[in-house]
């Protein structure tokens, strides 16, 4: 009897020939061409057919019964079994598109200027990191030790929160730390007030935890703390630069605030995200400072060094810092030791404020140039801090449909529609400045400010 199929032996390919037999068959199996009970010729008449040992032609078929693939009947001969196969998993392969933004010049607000190549205080902290060994175990969930201690330090002198290394827990960044916050100290349902227009992961933050969210509206001071109701659970707040509104609330609203917290016994949530970057005016206090009960501050590197360090803070009072830390032990999930030991290394270095200072320069630089060339189309707002501005449009335009335009001339830009949720308020752009090199910086505003006197009826 003939195998019926076509069955190729290579010599030559260093593959096993009882190996290319067993492989040939079981293709035929899954491709359908070789049906269940289909009979197989012996092994004595393959080997014949194929010029090869039988002890080829039996070890392939021992491997294919071995798999379950074939079987023998006595006295009748060897078959195909009814097994059905289990057809080889289809990879799917995720198209990786381009990033369709990379080639456009960017006025998207919140990532800071990264000078293309790194200074020496940089390389300084990654070869100080090079030359230790690594600890020899799970290091602490809460954080490096003398990492705590020295943002302790930090906080206390750059934000004025009195504070120890035991208020101390190192995150991922602010994102991190508000979710692992929500995780533990919420529960579906509660009620979380947030800024209205407000930072959008924030939102998302809180829907993921199945938060009942309140929009909290915003003036030119920030968030309206005269409007928050008794039964809210928790307020996310950005009181040092509102986002993306700019502004920065008063000390008797602060004062206002934390006395509606203790009375109600809500929690909140202060992002520090860009406060280090302050103009013409001192920056005031973080929140935290009046009352770390009742105030979990986040801060990060995200806006001072890069993003794409994923490195932050976390400062709350230490039963609440214990608790985080207690649950982030049972989930590996806090930022890797080579990371906290550059930070350590940058913060005793002086690194961070050398950063900052160079920065600060060069944003403010920056800053007074966009609100120069903005300001003929609307109101500027949010310019005493951060690495944005918001400009206010007249109330009959389209923000979106100007951030299209700017995108079809090469130019990402944010529509201020996009912040907002369901507190109503003028249309408007959030136009970062610190991001692109300055010639490029200078392109894009360019661009912008050309589509912008297009539309004629945006001058005032
Ligand atoms: C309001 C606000 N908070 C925080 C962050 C930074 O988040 P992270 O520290 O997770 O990078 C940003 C960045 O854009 C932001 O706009």
């Amino acid at each position: 009897m003939q195998s019926s199929l076509p069955l190729l032996i290579d010599r030559g390919s260093g593959v096993p020939l009882h190996l290319q037999l067993a492989e040939q068959f079981r293709a035929a199996v899954v491709d359908g061409r070789l049906q269940a009970g289909h009979r197989l010729p012996s092994t004595r008449d393959l080997a014949r057919e194929l010029a090869v040992s039988r002890s080829v032609t039996q070890a392939a078929y021992d491997q294919l019964h071995a798999e379950g693939w074939i079987e023998g009947r006595t006295g009748a001969g060897t078959f195909v079994t009814d097994v059905v196969p289990l057809q080889p998993a289809v990879r799917r392969r995720t198209e990786h598109r381009p990033d369709a933004d990379a080639k456009l010049l960017t006025l998207r607000p919140g990532i800071p200027y990264i000078a293309p190549t790194p200074d020496p205080g940089w390389r300084r902290a990654w070869r100080e990191v090079s030359t230790q060994a690594p600890p020899r175990g799970y290091d602490a969930a809460a954080g490096l030790p003398e990492l705590r201690a020295a943002l302790a330090s930090h906080v206390a002198r750059v934000r004025g929160i009195a504070c120890d290394p035991e208020n101390v827990l190192v995150t991922n960044g602010t994102v991190h730390g508000l979710r692992l916050l929500l995780a533990v100290t919420r529960k579906p349902g509660d009620r979380i007030a947030i800024e209205d227009p407000g930072y959008l992961n924030a939102v998302a933050a809180a829907h993921d935890h199945r938060l009942e969210i309140v929009d909290v509206p915003v003036d030119e001071d920030g968030l309206q703390v005269g409007a928050l109701t008794d039964d809210v659970d928790a307020v996310y707040v950005t009181p040092s630069h509102q986002y993306p509104l700019g502004g920065r609330l008063p000390v008797a609203r602060r004062n206002e605030l934390v006395r509606w917290a203790r009375r109600t016994g809500s929690l909140l949530i202060e992002d520090d995200y860009d406060s280090e970057f302050r103009y013409d005016v001192a920056p005031l206090p973080a929140l935290a400072q009046l009352d770390l009960e009742r105030v979990v501050h986040l801060g990060t590197l995200s806006k001072t060094l890069s993003p794409a360090l994923r490195l932050g803070w976390l400062v709350a009072s230490e039963a609440m810092v214990d608790r985080l830390a207690t649950f982030r032990a049972n989930s590996g999930d806090w930022p890797a030791w080579p990371m906290q030991a550059a930070l350590l290394a940058m913060l005793r270095d002086g690194y961070l404020d050398r950063a900052v200072r160079r920065n600060r320069r060069l944003y403010a630089e920056r800053r007074t140039h966009t609100v120069a060339l903005l300001s003929p189309y609307g109101q500027v707002i949010g310019q005493d801090a951060g690495l944005h501005v918001t400009l206010l449009l007249p109330t009959t335009t389209d923000d979106r449909q100007i951030a299209t335009a700017a995108r079809a001339a090469g130019v990402v830009v944010a529509p201020l529609s996009d912040y907002r949720r369901t507190v109503p308020g003028p249309p408007g752009l959030v136009v970062g400045y610190a991001t692109p090199s300055t010639p490029d910086l200078h392109q894009a505003l360019k661009t912008l400010t050309n589509i912008l006197s297009n539309r004629a009826h945006l001058r005032g």
